[in-house]
């Protein structure tokens, strides 16, 4: 017996719980039961259910129950509720808090789970950056790993960071209508410091992919007091930049809409139009940079990125280098 299906078929009776509150004024526990096909007694137990993950549930005698508010948090059943996707987060597992959600979204691709399937967490204990690096996670961002799994070659994977990194920048925009740019290979930098970063990492064999797992982390409404000492200078939050809380409920949904039809025109068209794209939002092609890769470091003029997805280096001798991975500095 597996976990998975099991636990989506909880959620699925409590998400329909949910719907039919928020549709409803008032609704009687009996007319809610009818509806759904369940009893009182398990209207009553999902009533019980929303309101310990912090849904305001008012029920008043002889008019029933009635939605007050949701909660400022990530549950699937509010994602799912204004989501535009066909494949991504259609399954949701849900964490407050988890070590990576990166680990946890491998672990599940490793067990078979679908194509699309979403790991995300209020916080993380052991969040992961690029090149071993911590990635703090604190309560108010978004930490989130989805499962894909493209008909592609290994040698093709290097493109998906940077899909990502178009996902993430495009569904931000359309939010908090700040203009976030992309630092190769996939950092989201919004008025010059960073405010998001995505750790791709794949299991394939000779050929073929057995899956991608897309970390994707993003400080929304992240306080300045809660990024450590050593990223004080350079990080920043949506919060900070635009002066106001963020939706990160919304957000989320942008990020896999956006993620989701990027996919598709990739699996359509190819890379090409996601590379056009990807250059018109990055601060590092035409920079002079300095870029650090396995105790190397090379510098010279950012000049393109190629059709995998690697960065070509002018340096300053006038040669071209070609880098896969890396750390882009001034
Ligand atoms: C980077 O810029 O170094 C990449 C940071 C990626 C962080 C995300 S948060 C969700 C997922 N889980 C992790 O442990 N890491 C990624």
């Amino acid at each position: 017996m597996t976990i998975l299906p099991k636990t989506f078929i909880i959620v699925t009776m409590k998400e329909a719980t949910l719907q039919a509150l928020r549709q409803a004024g008032y609704i009687s526990g009996e007319k809610l039961g009818i509806t759904l096909g369940i009893s009182r007694t398990a209207v009553w137990k999902y009533v019980t259910a929303l309101r310990s993950e912090g849904y305001r549930i008012d029920s008043s005698p002889g008019k029933g129950y009635s939605l007050v508010s949701a909660p400022d948090s990530l549950l699937p059943e509010e994602i799912k509720a204004g989501l535009r996707t066909s494949l991504l987060g259609r399954q949701i597992a849900y964490h407050r808090e988890v070590a990576s959600t990166q680990d946890t979204a491998k672990a599940l691709a490793a067990q078979g789970a679908r194509e699309g399937t979403v790991v995300i967490a209020e916080t993380q204990t052991g969040g992961r950056g690029r090149m071993g690096r911590i990635w703090t996670s604190p309560p108010g961002g978004i930490y989130l790993s989805i499962i894909l799994r493209p008909d592609i070659k290994p040698s093709e994977a290097l493109r998906f960071p940077l899909i990502a990194g178009v996902a993430a920048a495009q569904a931000i925009e359309q939010i908090t209508e700040l203009k976030p740019q992309l630092k190769w290979p996939n950092d989201v930098i919004v008025a010059g410091k960073k405010a998001g970063g995505i750790l791709t990492e794949m299991s394939a064999e000779i050929d073929r992919i057995n899956y991608i797992v897309i970390g994707i982390g993003i400080n929304v409404n992240t306080r300045r007091a809660h990024f450590p000492e050593e990223i004080a200078g350079i990080a920043t939050s949506l919060r900070e930049e635009c002066g106001k809380e963020v939706s990160r409920v919304k957000l989320v949904q942008e990020i896999l809409a956006q993620l989701e039809s990027l996919y598709q025109d990739f699996q359509l068209s190819g890379f090409e139009p996601i590379r056009v794209r990807w250059k018109a939002l990055s601060n590092t092609i035409g920079a002079r940079v300095s870029i650090s890769s396995g105790g190397k470091e090379v510098k010279g003029e950012a000049i393109d990125i190629d059709g995998d997805g690697a960065l070509i280096l002018r340096k300053t001798n006038g040669v071209l280098e070609r880098v896969i991975a890396g750390d882009v500095g001034d």
